[in-house]
């Protein structure tokens, strides 16, 4: 950058680079960029850093300031950093892959490389996130020691709450008030809670994290318009690269589910009680092998037209794609 980019502000063009065409100005969704003078400068409008204009500039002209290498220097995976229009890519295989992730629940004891840990969070943070604020967060359980030490913490937790849902008088008092929750637990969860705190407290038979190596917990700091979405599509992609890379993956929602509950949890980890938990991912070598693609349900498909344009048969009360689907 030229001597005297203000660098106060998000976004700094080198006026000696720029050539005017603008692609800066209409990649930016906030504005913060306009063509004075064959140049692109920079205006007032609040700027989301979003990187789109220094995406766009075909000369390196612009740049955004903060941007931080770490999300572009991969360790374990050779990526490149140059766009992959629309249509480049190989959907068939995207769409392969996404179909053959699976839930592990049995892993090898063989540790993950911190590396690969830390190309999963890279992974991660490429997900688009509400206002790009980018409120995420990443606590890497690196071994498992680590997550043996969540995993008791998250079963005194559950011991506590069993203890409470065994005990009819709390459950109905709970109901009385509005709150039956601890009877929806105690159907629901109860049984199956208290067998695997058995076989834990017995021989350390890990039904949470099911003998993981490793685990990842995914919070969001505050300050984030969406915080759930923006943690859950980093999740995403941190459980479809995992896969791509030889990795497997679990989420854990009873883990989340006790740390929402009780801020204590996080806290032992490091992490802070103004950080929410959203995601916790058990990773590790799995020893599962499948032949084929795990089939699903049939969701429901709706298809809207606004009133006056359906151009569907007469008295059948169906569009084409919903009838294909199986859908009213
Ligand atoms: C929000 C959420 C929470 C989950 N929590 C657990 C869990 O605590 N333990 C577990 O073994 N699996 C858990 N799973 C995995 C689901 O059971 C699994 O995704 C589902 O059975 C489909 O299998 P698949 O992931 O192999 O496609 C969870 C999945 C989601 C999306």
């Amino acid at each position: 950058m030229s001597a005297g980019a203000d660098l106060a502000k998000p976004v700094v063009v080198d006026a000696a680079l720029c050539v005017g065409c603008g692609l800066c100005v209409r990649s930016c969704p906030t504005k913060t960029l306009a063509l004075e003078a064959k140049k692109a400068v920079v205006t007032d409008q609040a700027c989301l850093t979003c990187g789109h204009c220094q995406a766009a500039c075909p000369e390196g002209a612009v740049a955004v300031v903060g941007l931080d290498p770490f999300a572009g220097s991969f360790a374990t995976v050779t990526t490149g950093s140059d766009w992959l229009a629309p249509g480049l890519g190989d959907p068939g295989e995207l769409i392969r892959l996404m179909r053959s992730r699976r839930s592990v629940r049995s892993y090898l004891e063989r540790p993950v490389p911190r590396e690969a840990l830390l190309d999963l969070v890279r992974a991660g943070i490429s997900a688009p996130s509400g206002h790009n604020s980018q409120k995420w967060a990443f606590t890497l359980l690196p071994d498992r020691p680590a997550v043996t030490f969540l995993g008791e913490a998250l079963a005194r937790f559950f011991r506590k709450l069993n203890a409470m849902a065994a005990n009819p008088v709390i459950r109905l008092a709970m109901r009385l008030v509005g709150r039956p929750d601890l009877d929806d637990y105690y159907r629901e969860h109860y049984h199956s809670v208290a067998q695997a705190l058995a076989l834990w407290e017995r021989d350390g038979t890990d039904r949470l994290f099911h003998g993981a190596p490793a685990a990842i917990v995914v919070t969001s700091r505050p300050g984030a318009s969406c915080p759930a979405e923006d943690a859950l599509l980093a999740a995403q992609n941190m459980l479809l690269a995992a896969h791509a890379m030889g990795i497997g993956t679990c989420l854990i929602g009873y883990a989340v589910a006790a740390m929402q509950h009780d801020r204590k949890i996080q806290e032992s980890l490091g992490i802070g009680r103004e950080e929410t938990v959203y995601a916790v991912i058990a990773l590790g070598y799995s020893t599962e092998r499948y032949h084929k693609v795990a089939g699903r349900l049939r969701p429901p498909v709706r298809v809207f037209h606004a009133p006056g344009t359906w151009r569907g048969h007469a008295g059948t009360g169906q569009d084409q794609d919903a009838a294909r689907t199986g859908e009213p």
